[in-house]
């Protein structure tokens, strides 16, 4: 009954977060979003052109679905852009946002708005506020002790020269609060997502049961079979109870199997 769940886990391929193979980590993020399902609960669908890292200051670079502490996410992250191909536009003005889209499952009423800002700009793969608006400046992940683990979602859309707000999200300084995101994408007239990331963060100990959303299937990375890393060992560290990616190879499957047997003792 318990070895059954940890033989599956083996058999599905990881990721690597460290790759630089972007066009692998792009069906990797495709593939964590459906198996996290914000695809369809929070995003239609998902189709990016770029790569976005989330990096904390003292965590460093976010794995996509990285189960973080409130105190690691309290300090406003710095977002990387990293472009597909050399095809891709990174010039011109850009909406983040941040939402807390609530754990899996949950409806999109549920949707909070923890970080908006129009008009950044992405400098030297930076994502830079220098001429941003802050609608709502970032405000640390605080999830209801108990409520289970809040997916986090950062995302960069296009904002094309028509971008019009509505009024009431056109002035600085909103605190957080519920947040149609696909309303007010629609209504201002925000272009296609360009990349999006997320972490989780669960405060206490969820009362019901959640499904786990640990591992990404293989079967979803059409180009995976190139890339494989060895020293997998600073993912592995988060790979048993976060969605962190990394590519394993033979080496790493006895310690993945350790931590995946103890997160089930747990
Ligand atoms: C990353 O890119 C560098 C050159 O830009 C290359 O030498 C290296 O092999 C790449 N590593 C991976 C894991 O793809
Ligand atoms: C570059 O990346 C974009 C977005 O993933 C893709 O649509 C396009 O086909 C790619 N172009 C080339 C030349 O690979
Ligand atoms: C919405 O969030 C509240 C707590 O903030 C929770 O009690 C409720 O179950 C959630 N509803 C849905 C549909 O997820
Ligand atoms: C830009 O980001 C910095 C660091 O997070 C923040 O202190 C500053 O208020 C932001 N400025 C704008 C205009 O959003
Ligand atoms: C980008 O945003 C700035 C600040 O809002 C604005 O002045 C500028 O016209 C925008 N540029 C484009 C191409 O939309």
């Amino acid at each position: 009954m318990i070895v059954l769940p940890v033989l599956f886990a083996l058999s599905i391929p990881f990721v690597s977060a460290q790759s630089n193979d972007t066009a692998v980590q792009i069906e990797a993020i495709e593939a964590h979003f459906t198996q996290a399902a914000l695809v369809p609960e929070l995003l239609a669908s998902f189709d990016p052109s770029s790569i976005l890292t989330i990096n904390f200051d003292g965590v460093g670079d976010v794995s996509p679905g990285q189960a973080l502490t409130q105190d690691q996410v309290a300090p406003t992250p710095t977002i990387k852009i990293t472009a597909a191909n050399s095809s891709v536009d990174l010039t011109g003005n850009f909406t983040l946002a941040m939402v807390d889209a609530d754990i899996v499952g949950a409806d999109e009423s549920n949707i909070t708005r923890h970080w908006l800002e129009n008009s950044v700009t992405v400098s030297d793969g930076q994502v830079s506020n220098s001429s941003a608006t802050a609608i709502t400046s970032y405000a640390g992940p605080a999830p209801a002790s108990g409520s289970g683990p809040h997916r986090y979602v950062v995302i960069l859309y296009q904002q094309p020269a028509s971008f019009s707000p509505p009024s009431d999200l056109s002035q600085p300084n909103l605190g957080v609060s519920k947040f149609d995101l696909n309303g007010y994408v629609k209504d201002s007239q925000l272009g296609a997502v360009v990349a999006a990331n997320y972490f989780t963060v669960e405060v206490g100990t969820s009362t019901t049961s959640i499904s786990a959303t640990s591992a990404v299937e293989s079967s979803t990375l059409a180009s995976i079979s190139t890339t494989a890393t060895s020293g997998s060992a600073a993912s592995s560290s988060t790979g048993s109870s976060s969605n962190a990616a990394s590519v394993t190879t033979a080496d790493s499957l006895l310690s993945m199997l350790s931590l995946a047997a103890i997160a089930l003792l747990m």
